[in-house]
């Protein structure tokens, strides 16, 4: 993978003003994603870099765990999404002092050793293997000796749709991980642990959280899933699947079909968390 730009799930450039979609997707995952961002372990007074911070959804808990004493700053490749954040600084209020910046994850406008911490959520799967390479040096950079990076992740390798036939994602998985940059990044997250490590980190952990979602679904979570369904099967539909799942994946491709899986009474989600943390040595 060398391209980072496959027509995609809101994320950056022609989409990065999809503050609509970064939004719907916290709000259904809100508990699982607080619970994964505490358990990075930031600590009161640190200045915290927020790397990739989209619409800003993470920055409230960021600033509930650094504290007043703390620090934080927030940057973004698409201009648009960080002027949304300087809009919700100010309703928000924080007390502490925040800084946004517009820049790329594999090219910090920092100095070296500049933060106590780096978060970087939902952001790797939008990098080719060497875009990740360059952004996990730069996270070394601008930490300080001691300092914590902490990466979430979605980790697509744990997606279960039900009732489907078995292997119903998996088989999707094989056939498109080679023609969309993200799907092979929400592949790769499951190692990030091991890329943590070849950098250099030290103390390196890595945990899995399940976000779990069963039919009947609430509006949010209709809206999220049919949403991520609907971005696979242009995907899916593209490939030589069985026939029976080519089906399956017609149906998902619309998000106002009746009969789509995602409107079966039974209807079931699973979607894992990676976070993997490492600390720079001192
Ligand atoms: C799915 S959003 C995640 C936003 C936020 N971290 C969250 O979890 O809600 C992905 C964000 O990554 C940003 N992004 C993508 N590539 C980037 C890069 N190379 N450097 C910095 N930000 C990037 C996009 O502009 C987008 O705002």
């Amino acid at each position: 993978m060398t391209e980072s730009q496959d027509n995609a799930i809101p994320a950056q450039g022609d989409h990065g003003s999809d503050v609509g979609w970064f939004d719907t997707k916290f709000q259904m995952a809100e508990p699982e994603y607080l619970a994964v961002a505490r358990a990075a372990d930031f600590q009161r007074g640190w200045h915290v870099l927020d790397a990739g911070c989209g619409s800003g959804s993470f920055l409230p808990e960021l600033a509930e765990l650094v504290g007043s004493t703390g620090r934080l700053t927030a940057l973004d490749l698409a201009p648009e999404n960080v002027a949304t954040v300087r809009e919700r600084v100010e309703q928000w209020g924080f007390p502490m002092p925040l800084e946004t910046h517009t820049g790329s994850v594999t090219a910090l406008p920092f100095d070296d050793q500049t933060f106590d911490a780096l978060w970087c959520a939902n952001v790797t799967l939008y990098l080719s293997d060497a875009e990740l390479e360059k952004a996990i040096a730069e996270f070394r950079r601008v930490v300080k000796p001691g300092g914590l990076v902490a990466i979430k992740e979605v980790d697509l390798a744990v997606t279960r749709v039900n009732p489907a036939p078995t292997g119903f994602f998996w088989h999707f998985l094989e056939a498109t991980q080679e023609i969309s940059v993200q799907i092979h990044g929400a592949l790769r997250s499951q190692n990030l642990k091991r890329w943590l490590e070849r950098a250099g980190f030290g103390s390196v952990r890595q945990q899995t959280t399940l976000i779990e979602r069963w039919a009947p679904l609430l509006p949010v979570e209709h809206l999220y899933i049919s949403g991520i369904l609907a971005w696979s099967a242009k995907y899916a539909l593209q490939t030589d699947l069985a026939r029976e799942e080519i089906a399956i994946w017609e149906k998902l491709s619309s998000r106002d079909s009746v009969d789509s899986l995602v409107n079966h009474p039974d209807f079931y989600f699973c979607e894992g968390i990676i976070l993997a943390t490492g600390y720079r040595p001192s």
